[in-house]
């Protein structure tokens, strides 16, 4: 399986995608304009997550600062891996992660990094990451 094909069949996988966004799997049009997009954009670019050279998951950030992680191998510890690796290599020093209420999981997750709950915004539960208070 190529990477495109490893990308679509996370993003069009409902029990991943059911937390991201407005909770719906990507059309493919969407997907061909995430690639486009990745291609063209060097500054802000998602990065891929691999296990031995198999696409599990993508990484990056949306609306400036919110940090955005989806993968298919869940519980084994390579979101957490994944998020302390971003921020490292991005040189992160604030950081938010928008996270649905319901989403316990992810924000067991985003906590057990350093994350710390600010308030909600309707349903979603929004964390910020201070590089110098998690350190
Ligand atoms: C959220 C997500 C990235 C987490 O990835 P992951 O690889 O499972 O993360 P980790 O294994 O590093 O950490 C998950 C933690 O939650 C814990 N956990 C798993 N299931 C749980 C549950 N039902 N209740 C409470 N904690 C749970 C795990 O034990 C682990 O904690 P630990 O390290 O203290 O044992 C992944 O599940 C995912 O892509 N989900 C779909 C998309 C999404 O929700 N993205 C986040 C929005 S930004």
């Amino acid at each position: 399986m190529d990477d495109v094909e490893a990308l679509t069949k996370i993003v069009r996988d409902e029990k991943i995608m059911k937390n991201i966004s407005n909770g719906k799997i990507w059309s493919i049009n969407r997907i061909n304009k995430f690639i486009q997009w990745n291609m063209n954009d060097k500054n802000d670019p998602y990065f891929g997550i691999f296990i031995r050279a198999k696409l599990i998951g993508i990484i990056g950030m949306y609306d400036t600062n919110n940090i955005r992680i989806f993968i298919n191998k869940s519980g084994k510890g390579y979101g957490s891996e994944s998020v302390s690796a971003y921020i490292k290599h991005m040189n992160l020093d604030e950081v938010y992660a928008r996270i649905d209420d319901d989403n316990i999981v992810s924000r067991h997750m985003f906590e057990k990094l350093g994350f710390t709950y600010i308030k909600n915004d309707g349903d979603v539960a929004v964390y910020r990451y201070v590089k110098e208070y998690a350190e």
